[in-house]
């Protein structure tokens, strides 16, 4: 095999996750180790693309970040498509540091102008990073195991004083339009209740489930709930004003404690509410979202080599392979039924 080295560009769009900096690393070692490459970083995701703001990355800028939260990169929630001008900007910045490929990390609004770019002959590869694991066509995006591991660990917390005081408890998790850490965190925590975007709430049957809950003996519970999560009776998510970023997303939060106002009035139970918010992005990544996002890094590298753009690393099963970027962002990857039926089986019928 011939070894061509190259010059290569990463950024990562959209909120922060735990284990970007272990992708970074990862690519950044195996291009300049096996490769011979050499690397650009753009600062704040497609907005550093924009406005030609770099970072050197390289063996000393990647060195000690692997455990590190957060990203050297920074972050921003810049669409490009609402820029007039703004892909033009884009390919002149790109042609100006001379890149011969760009490996972008982003869920689906951050790969969506990857789509846009590859278009336009940018030689782009994907790295499937979002906490709320709902890209398609793969099993795990990294950041998630972390995120469910916080939140396991805040419901795990929340049984003991929640006994103490004989209160339900309501937890809001993230989750904007896949309940995946609802879910996982709810059973994994044992929770009494999980609502997921994927089904409109149905209040009856949480007061059926708490009161059952509370005939047998038990008169403390724990209710998670995404924070993408819908009454049936209401128009739209639960969210902080109406203001929206720059795709279209409001700023979700609050169904947490309009569910715990509900639980109280209907049951009469002392009902309270934490919203866990971005306290699941932050802090260090689990072993499993730094092994993940090694293994992201090391094959988003390959492919470049490989000559194959337009795709997107994704696991599947234990597998690492790849898929096109455009199928990714296709639908949403919600979460199956197969895991409600887990859900139901932990519940009295
Ligand atoms: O997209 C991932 C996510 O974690 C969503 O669950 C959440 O709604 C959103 O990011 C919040 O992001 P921020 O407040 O940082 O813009």
């Amino acid at each position: 095999m011939v070894v061509v080295a190259m010059r290569i560009g990463l950024l990562r769009g959209g909120g922060d996750c735990p284990g970007l900096n272990a992708v970074i690393r990862a690519a950044v070692r195996k291009g300049i180790w096996h490769y011979g490459d050499e690397f650009v970083g753009f600062m704040g995701g497609w907005r550093g693309v924009l406005d030609d703001a770099t970072m050197p990355l390289d063996l000393q800028t990647t060195s000690g970040i692997l455990q590190k939260g957060g990203t050297i990169l920074r972050s921003s929630r810049t669409n490009v498509k609402k820029i007039p001008g703004g892909f033009e900007q884009c390919l002149g910045v790109l042609k100006k540091n001379k890149l011969d490929a760009l490996i972008a990390m982003g869920g689906d609004d951050t790969q969506s102008i990857s789509v846009e770019l590859i278009k336009r002959g940018v030689p782009c590869v994907g790295v499937p990073k979002t906490i709320d694991n709902d890209l398609s066509g793969t099993d795990v995006c990294f950041g998630f195991d972390t995120a469910v591991t916080i939140a396991t660990e805040a419901v795990d917390r929340l049984h003991s004083t929640s006994e103490a005081h004989s209160r339900v408890q309501v937890v809001e998790v993230m989750g904007r339009d896949a309940g995946w850490i609802a879910i996982t965190a709810g059973i994994a925590g044992g929770a009494d209740v999980v609502l997921c975007p994927e089904k409109p709430i149905d209040i009856d049957d949480v007061c059926r489930l708490l009161k059952a809950r509370w005939d047998s003996g038990k008169k403390f519970a724990l209710v998670v709930v995404a924070e993408g999560a819908k009454f049936p009776h209401l128009e739209g998510q639960f969210s902080v004003g109406d203001k929206v970023d720059s795709f279209g997303h409001v700023r979700l939060s609050g169904i947490g404690q309009a569910l715990a106002e509900e639980i109280e009035k209907r049951t009469g139970y002392e009902t309270r509410s934490v919203n866990l918010g971005h306290t699941q992005r932050g802090g260090t990544p689990t072993a499993f979202d730094r092994m993940l996002a090694s293994r992201y890094g090391t094959a988003a590298i390959d492919l470049v080599h490989a000559g194959r753009f337009g795709r997107l690393v994704v696991l599947k099963g234990t597998e690492i392979s790849d898929i096109p970027i455009e199928d990714a962002i296709a639908k949403t990857r919600t979460v199956g039924e197969d895991l409600f039926s887990v859900l139901k089986g932990l519940q009295p019928k």
